[in-house]
């Protein structure tokens, strides 16, 4: 899936750069320009972050939703 529209960036190149040591949004923006546009995938990516590195973000609509959660 593409996360990055301005940069033509998808979720698995996000993945392979951090698997490949790069590991904070800062890194990612610079290898692969992530966010250096418009920004509107910083939050995406950064859970895309969060996700490959076995840390979910809370995100207060799960509270009031538990079909929200993943499982
Ligand atoms: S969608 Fe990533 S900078 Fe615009």
């Amino acid at each position: 899936m593409y996360v990055c529209i301005c940069n033509a960036v998808t979720d698995t190149q996000i993945i392979e750069a951090q698997q490949n040591g790069l590991k904070t949004m800062a890194q990612i923006t610079e290898h692969l320009g992530v966010g250096n546009c418009c920004g509107r995938c910083v939050e995406t990516a950064k859970e895309v972050l969060a996700e490959n590195s076995g840390v979910r973000k809370f995100i207060p609509q799960m509270a009031e939703n538990p079909s929200l959660v993943p499982a």
